[in-house]
């Protein structure tokens, strides 16, 4: 019987709460710090019981290691949840043989590994992704206001990144596997995605922090004034306004409570995502040398398609229309004032598939 990782046998009861639990030794973790797929759970001998411990996509640091590895001296032992038991054990690097529940082994290192399956995975979908023409999606976006095939094309490229790259990569690849239809939040933040790299944030943190910073970025309006998701800006009071732009904040807030773990820069363009080049916006007024250039970028994605959503003024354009007064670098009424060039070169970024 492997040491590394044990199934539980005639320790304890293998349900509780109706729930069945599968213990694993902290020498599975082979030192190495990680963000996790899964929930940890910490069971207690003495009491039967099984406590929640860890959340999926928090990084385990050596520091975290080293408490789990005292916590196994005394007595205790960590859980998954058995559905999580495949995602953890390829997650290892861990390889099942014969019945899952009798025997397993550790992995060998030409084995399959989850780095292997995920290698295949991440082959197949570039080949996916390399199929697919961009400019002619935009094209089709535009034309139809139609945005889910970007949206999905995003998603795929974010299921490329690395499994253990960090706590933000990992949570990325967890919400894009939610991006299954086409709304304003989803469509924003797959553009901005896709505007960033075009702009050379090619990395996959950098593309992880665009993309969760602004899919999450105005979580925090559930908790305002209910008449903030559904008024114009335009018509809002000067106190509202100065209600509406803590949004960002209160997300900042309702993640740390969550214990959904995110970059510092991420956390910060979710905080920043209303400011402005100009310095004149929102809610700090913080001026370019203190706000994160993709803070703008996030903030001028959402805004052209707020725009074309009537979120400031009733517009009768289309976002084709818009895109193309934005080349011209003509004014378009109650939009926010982010400079006429980086509005010019969103329109040109989305109307380049138009000249081709
Ligand atoms: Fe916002």
């Amino acid at each position: 019987m492997n040491a590394l990782v044990k199934p539980l046998l005639n320790t304890a009861p293998l349900k509780n709460n109706h729930q069945d639990f599968f213990q694993i030794s902290v020498q599975a973790f082979a030192n190495k710090e990680r963000s996790l797929l899964c929930d940890l759970y910490l069971y207690i001998p003495r009491t039967n019981e099984y406590l929640f411990e860890w959340k999926a996509h928090r990084k385990v640091t050596r520091d975290q290691i080293r408490d789990w590895e005292k916590c196994e001296l005394s007595g205790l032992r960590l859980a998954i949840l058995s559905k999580d038991k495949n995602k953890l054990f390829l997650e290892l690097g861990i390889k099942i043989e014969k019945d899952l529940q009798q025997f397993l082994t550790p992995l060998q290192k030409d084995d399959i590994t989850l780095i292997k399956e995920h290698a295949n995975y991440k082959k197949n979908l570039l080949q996916e992704i390399s199929s697919i023409t961009l400019p002619r999606l935009f094209t089709l976006a535009l034309r139809n206001n139609q945005f889910l095939p970007v949206i999905q094309y995003v998603q795929k490229k974010i299921l490329t990144f690395d499994i253990n790259e960090s706590e933000t990569v990992s949570n990325a690849r967890a919400f894009s596997e939610l991006l299954v239809q086409d709304n304003h939040h989803l469509r924003s933040a797959a553009i901005s995605v896709l505007y960033g790299e075009f702009l050379g944030f090619k990395d996959q943190q950098a593309l992880s922090d665009i993309f969760c910073a602004s899919l999450l970025k105005d979580m925090g309006l559930i908790f305002l004034n209910n008449r903030f998701l559904q008024e114009m800006t335009s018509e809002l009071s000067k106190p509202d306004l100065k209600e509406y732009w803590q949004h960002g904040k209160m997300t900042d807030h309702l993640l740390q409570k969550s214990g959904i773990k995110l970059s510092a820069r991420c956390l910060n363009l979710i905080k920043q995502h209303h400011e402005l080049p100009s310095g004149n916006g929102q809610p700090l007024g913080l001026g370019p040398l203190n706000t994160d250039e993709l803070s703008y970028l996030i903030g001028m994605v959402d805004t052209l398609f707020q725009y074309a959503e009537s979120k400031f003024v009733n517009t009768k354009l289309t976002l084709l229309q818009i895109c193309e007064t934005l080349e011209k670098k003509k004014d378009l009424p109650g939009l926010i004032p982010y400079p006429k060039d980086q509005y010019k070169n969103l329109a040109l970024f989305l109307l380049q598939s138009n000249s081709k």
